[in-house]
């Protein structure tokens, strides 16, 4: 029963004190967020996964490429759990080793290698959060770098500093929206689809392009419409529309504003009482906020209810058993990133945490 999984959980917690921390999504059902000692949005969490060298465990409640980056940003001797190893990313399958190695030597046949008069080099790779260990250490051995949804527009332009253009994979519409708020036309940014020869463009459009966009989206953002921003303000007036920059670049044009999970929850914080929100992400953060702030009235976009199904994988159940499992000193699903992945991928990770002002 839930009593007895919360007596559990509690109960290992506190015998395991200081030696494991859990870190929490946003994402996480309330469930499982009642246990975290720490939460937050993808960046936040990364950098949370650095701050706690002590700790034997971090158990991470979150997703898959989550648990890789903190693996590959905490002490080689900490063990990262991720409690249900089915807590995947469908985006960040989108976009694989092969097809990215693919890509880039097509690009570079058509780019070539040779800076420009600023000594800007033809292509820099920027890769979300969203993807795999292998994809950031991609980005770490060819002068690349990761961005998360909160510091986007300052990877871009440290970017932009160094090329001429980006390579950006596996979310297009992150790219798209950051790339347009910067002020490049999205005539700019052809769609790289890794099934077609040059990703289904001519060399032409390659050549001119500022941002080449990987075909990837996230299927619990890519729902939001600009039909619901229009009902929710012919029904709301005064609401303050927030959506994900996951979202496609219609629902972020028409939103007030677009931000990380963290913005979002911190837009709400800062508003006076009585205000109205409507809020484009993941429907577990939308409740929990609320519920968090009766004094605002928040509601999700999208009335049909939208979780992330993957993040809704970790269940209070697989957290009692890796907790119990430390208890008795057996690490259950521990996630490890290859030392040859961690080398390059520590690279990009480390361009990102500098680049933020
Ligand atoms: P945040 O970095 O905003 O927390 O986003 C992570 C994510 O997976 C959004 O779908
Ligand atoms: Fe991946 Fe979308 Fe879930 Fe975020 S909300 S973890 S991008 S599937």
């Amino acid at each position: 029963s839930a009593d007895e999984l919360d007596a559990r959980i509690r109960a290992a917690k506190a015998t395991l004190g200081e030696r494991v921390v859990v870190l929490g999504h946003f994402y996480q059902r309330d469930e499982v967020v009642q246990y975290a000692d720490f939460v937050g949005d993808s960046f936040q969490l990364a950098n949370a996964a650095k701050a706690k060298p002590d700790a034997e465990a971090i158990v991470f409640c979150g997703v898959h490429f989550m648990a890789e980056t903190a693996d590959i940003l905490s002490q080689p001797s900490q063990a990262v759990i991720l409690p249900n190893l089915a807590a995947g990313c469908s985006m960040a399958d989108m976009a694989d080793i092969d097809s990215v190695e693919e890509a880039w030597a097509q690009l570079t046949e058509i780019y070539g290698t040779a800076p420009d008069a600023d000594g800007r080099v033809p292509v820099i790779p920027v890769t979300y959060m969203n993807s795999s260990a292998a994809l950031k250490a991609f980005c770490g051995r060819n002068g690349g770098i990761v961005c998360t949804s909160s510091n986007a527009a300052t990877v871009l332009e440290w970017a932009f500093e160094r090329g001429q253009r980006v390579l950006f994979f596996p979310d297009q519409h992150l790219g798209r929206n950051t790339a347009k708020a910067m002020g490049i036309p999205i005539e700019l940014m052809p769609m790289w689809n890794p099934r077609k020869p040059l990703g289904g463009n001519s060399s032409d459009e390659l050549v001119d392009a500022k941002v080449v966009l990987w075909h990837g989206f996230c299927s619990v953002h890519k729902r939001f419409t600009p039909a619901q921003i229009t009902k929710a303000r012919a029904e709301h007036p005064g609401v303050q529309v927030i959506v994900h920059p996951e979202c496609p670049m219609a629902v972020v044009d028409a939103a007030d504003s677009a931000g990380s999970t963290d913005f979002i929850v911190k837009a709400i914080q800062a508003a006076p009482a009585g205000s109205t929100f409507a809020i484009g992400t993941e429907i577990n953060l939308v409740n929990r906020l609320a519920a968090e702030y009766p004094q605002h009235t928040i509601f999700c976009l999208d009335d049909v209810i939208c979780p992330c199904s993957t993040m809704y994988r970790i269940h209070p159940g697989y957290l009692a058993w890796v907790l119990e499992g430390l208890v008795d000193g057996v690490v259950h699903n521990r996630i490890q990133v290859a030392a040859e992945v961690i080398a390059d991928s520590t690279v990009a990770l480390e361009r990102m945490l500098a680049a933020r002002p």
